[in-house]
C-alpha cells in the first residue's frame, strides 16, 4: 500500500491529483491550511485530512507527527502554490514587483517546499520507494520564457516565474543529495483553477496527469528531471 501526502489538495490540481491517486490505489492525505476545507475535500474523496500550512514550521512539524503516528509516508507531492495578481488580473512586472511580493511568493512556492520536504524526510527515508513530486511551471523554465513568440515569453510577471525557477534548482539539488529517492519537478500546463481565475485552457483532469504519473515512478524511474505530459521540459 502506497501512502501519499499532497499539499494544498483541498481544491484545484491537488484535489484532482488526490482523486486520481486514490483511484490508482494510494492512501492519500489531503494537506490543507484550513481544517474545514481540508476535511470537506477529504470526505468527498475518501481521503485522510491533515492540517498543513507550508509557510509555518510548527504546522509542518505537527502534520509530520500526525502522518508518522498513522504509519508513515511513501510519496510527497509539493503542490501548494500561489501566484499574486493585481485587480486587473495581471501579474506585477519588473517595474512594479516589490521585495515583499517576492518574499510572500517564495515563502509558499520555494521555502514551503524545502520546509515540507525536510519535515517529512525522516518518514520518506523509512519508505522502500520514496518519491517526491514538486509541482513547478514552464514559467520557471529559462528556455521557455526566453523563446520569443510563445505565451511564456509574453508573461510579464516576475515573482511567480522566479519562484518556479528556484523550485527547479531545489529539485535538482535535492535529487542529487538523496539518490535513493525519486525527486522530480513537473509542469501541469495552463490549467483552469482559482490560481489563474480559471483562465487556463486545460482541465484539472489533464493537468493532474503528469503529477500523478511522476507520483507513481518506481525506484528505476527518473530523478532530478522536469516533465510535462509530452515529455521532458528544457530547464
Ligand atoms: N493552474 C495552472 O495553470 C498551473 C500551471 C503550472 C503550475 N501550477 C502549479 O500547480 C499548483 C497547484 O495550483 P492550482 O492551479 O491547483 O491552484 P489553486 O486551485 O489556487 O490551488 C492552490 C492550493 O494551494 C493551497 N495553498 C496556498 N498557500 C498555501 C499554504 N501556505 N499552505 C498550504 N496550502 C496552501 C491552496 O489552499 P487554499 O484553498 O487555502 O488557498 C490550494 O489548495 C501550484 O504549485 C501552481 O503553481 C498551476
Amino acid at each position: 500500500m502506497t501512502t501519499t501526502l499532497i499539499t494544498g489538495a483541498n481544491k484545484g490540481l491537488g484535489f484532482e491529483t488526490a482523486r486520481q491517486l486514490i483511484a490508482a490505489g494510494h492512501t492519500v492525505y489531503v494537506g490543507s491550511r484550513d481544517a474545514e476545507r481540508g476535511r470537506r475535500a477529504a470526505d468527498r474523496l475518501g481521503a485522510r485530512a491533515v492540517l498543513l500550512d507550508v509557510t509555518d514550521d510548527a504546522s509542518v512539524a505537527a502534520a509530520a507527527k500526525a502522518v508518522e503516528a498513522e504509519g508513515g509516508l511513501d510519496v510527497l507531492v509539493n503542490n501548494a502554490g500561489i501566484e499574486l495578481r493585481s485587480e486587473g488580473n495581471v501579474a506585477s512586472g519588473a517595474a512594479d514587483v516589490t521585495a515583499d511580493e517576492m518574499r510572500t511568493v517564495f515563502d509558499t512556492n520555494v521555502f514551503g517546499v524545502v520546509r515540507v520536504t525536510h519535515g517529512f524526510l525522516p518518514l520518506l527515508r523509512r519508505s522502500a520507494a520514496p518519491v517526491v513530486v514538486n509541482v513547478s511551471s514552464a514559467l520557471g523554465s529559462m528556455a521557455r520564457v526566453t523563446a520569443a513568440g510563445t505565451p511564456g515569453y509574453a508573461y510579464p510577471g516576475v515573482s511567480y516565474p522566479a519562484s518556479k525557477a528556484a523550485l527547479n534548482m531545489v529539485t535538482v539539488q535535492f535529487a542529487k543529495a538523496f539518490p535513493d529517492m525519486r525527486i522530480n519537478a513537473v509542469e501541469p500546463g495552463y490549467t483552469a483553477t482559482d490560481l489563474n481565475r480559471r483562465t487556463g485552457h486545460r482541465t484539472v483532469e489533464e493537468g493532474a496527469g503528469i503529477i500523478v504519473r511522476m507520483a507513481q515512478v518506481g525506484p528505476d524511474g527518473p530523478t532530478g528531471g522536469f516533465f510535462e505530459a509530452a515529455g521532458p521540459v528544457p530547464w
